[in-house]
């Protein structure tokens, strides 16, 4: 009996000895850490008074990852800037990422800011390669072989695409430059996390199984991801994102040489069950410390400012709102809190501005729809029938089974049909998964697809 118990005793010291040597320095012992740097992207996709979570998101994240020791020379930061010194932001240079009200603003180096945050400069950044940027500072990746690059991106998505400011990247443009980088060692490995409604879809059956990349994405391919802090007492709109503030008040306080990424994944998918919370790619990932894509350090005088402990989860849900709605909710209270009539006309103008926007966005999916069955219909009844299969989900509605296809339409349909893409994409995006029906159904007729969008959008810009 006694033997045994010596025995087991002396397996959990083996273990824990094990355990603790591989999360070692490489320099100090030869462990499992890895050699190498580790080198961050974080981005804000966004621009707006509306959209506040998203740069205080990374500028909270920036944050995170220089309190675990990562140099600020390997972090990347793309943000447009407009929020801190907006002309709405009563609290002048300054971001708040939750109801603690710690400014995050300050301290945070950007290394691209306004126009030049676009698809672009992001891809060239995450590929290393410097002489395809225009603007910000230059700065890109340098990463090698034995490097760890993280990358954190918040902002609106649809099926297929994220957003930039003025422009939108697609499932194609985003997996073909990680395949590249995976094929001309960029990286060991790669965690990328991704916050933006329908987010699943930029992975799903897209990322290459085979490649040293773990993704997580705050939602699904067919769903809403979810801001939160949206009714705050400062009256500022939503304050974070779920996903987002869910993984970063975590990081915030743990020892990231203990958690793994798994283990994080775990944590945050549960906490953020107001969407579901899914990962891609390279499992084995999972096993890895945190530290090895957040940092090793200690945060304590981080965590300490920070509030020390993590925001209730339930407060966090109770305030969460689908992204996609967090505009018109914040008008809504806004409605709800004034006396004077003609701020109340404002507001309900710009509501119904955005009811009609979306209105027209569907009616443009549905046009195009129909143009393109129009010369091929026996009858009527029969195009209509295929605009109303068009137009309803089914299950692989969130699958982009058909990249280059998808890619090509939803870059023709931004252009044309949208008279000021830039504002008004993110109305359109939930129609996107229309496109992509299409391009699932249709994949060798690419070219039939973008006939259809130009006939029905060249002569009249809808949106
Ligand atoms: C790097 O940028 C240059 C200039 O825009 C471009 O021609 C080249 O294809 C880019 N390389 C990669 C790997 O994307
Ligand atoms: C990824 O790159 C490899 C070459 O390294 C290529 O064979 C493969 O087709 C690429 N996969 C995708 C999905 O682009
Ligand atoms: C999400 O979690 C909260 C708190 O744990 C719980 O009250 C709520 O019912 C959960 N919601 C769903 C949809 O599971």
């Amino acid at each position: 009996m006694r033997s045994i118990f010596v025995l087991l005793l002396l397996v959990a010291t083996v273990a824990a000895g094990s355990v603790y040597s591989r999360y070692k320095s490489s320099s100090s012992e030869g462990g499992d850490e890895p050699d190498g740097d580790l080198w961050a992207l974080i981005v804000a996709g966004s621009n707006g008074w509306f959209n506040y979570r998203h740069q205080a998101d990374t500028a909270h994240a920036f944050h995170v990852l220089k309190a675990h020791g990562v140099p600020e020379e390997n972090i990347i930061t793309m943000m447009y800037d407009d929020i801190a010194h907006n002309p709405s932001n009563k609290y002048k240079g300054k971001l708040f990422n939750s109801p603690k009200y710690v400014d995050v603003y300050e301290g945070v180096k950007i290394d691209y800011k306004g126009d030049d945050v676009n698809a672009e400069n992001f891809l060239n950044v995450l590929k290393g390669n410097s002489s395809g940027i225009k603007g910000g500072n230059g700065r890109v990746i340098e990463s090698g072989p034995d490097d760890r690059v993280f990358v954190y991106f918040t902002d609106h998505g649809a099926v297929g695409l994220i957003s930039f400011p003025n422009d939108i990247l697609t499932t194609k443009s985003l997996n073909d430059a990680l395949n590249w980088s995976n094929k001309n060692k960029r990286f060991a490995d790669l965690v990328f996390y991704l916050e933006a409604c329908e987010s699943g879809s930029m992975f799903e059956r897209v990322l290459p199984a085979t490649i040293n990349v773990y993704a997580v994405s705050a939602a699904n391919g067919k769903e809403s991801s979810w801001g939160t802090y949206c009714e705050n007492d400062r009256g500022l709109p939503c304050l974070g994102d779920l996903f987002s503030v869910n993984w970063m008040e975590d990081s915030d306080v743990e020892d990231l040489t203990v958690e793994t990424v798994g283990e994080q994944f775990k944590i945050v998918q549960k906490e953020t069950n107001k969407s579901h919370v899914c990962h891609f790619g390279k499992m084995k990932t999972e096993t890895d410390p945190l530290s090895w894509f957040q940092g090793a350090e200690k945060s304590v005088k981080h965590a300490r400012r920070n509030g020390g402990l993590k925001s209730s989860l339930q407060h966090k849900l109770d305030t969460a709102v689908p992204s996609r709605d967090v505009e018109t909710e914040h008008l809504k209270r806004q409605l709800a809190m004034t006396n004077d009539a003609d701020e109340e006309e404002i507001i309900r103008d710009r509501l119904d501005e955005i009811q009609m926007k979306k209105a027209t966005a569907r009616r443009t999916m549905k046009s195009v729809v129909s143009v393109m069955y129009d010369d091929e219909a026996d009858t009527l009844l029969e195009n209509n029938k295929r605009r109303v299969f068009y137009m309803e989900k089914n299950d692989e509605s969130s699958i982009v089974n058909y990249p280059e296809c998808h890619h090509k339409v939803v870059h023709t349909y931004r252009r044309l049909c949208i008279a000021n893409p830039a504002e008004d994409m993110e109305y359109a995006m939930p129609y996107v998964y229309v496109l992509n029906n299409l391009c699932n159904a249709e994949a060798g007729r690419s070219h039939d697809i973008m006939e259809a969008i130009i006939e029905q959008c060249l002569e009249k810009t809808l949106l």
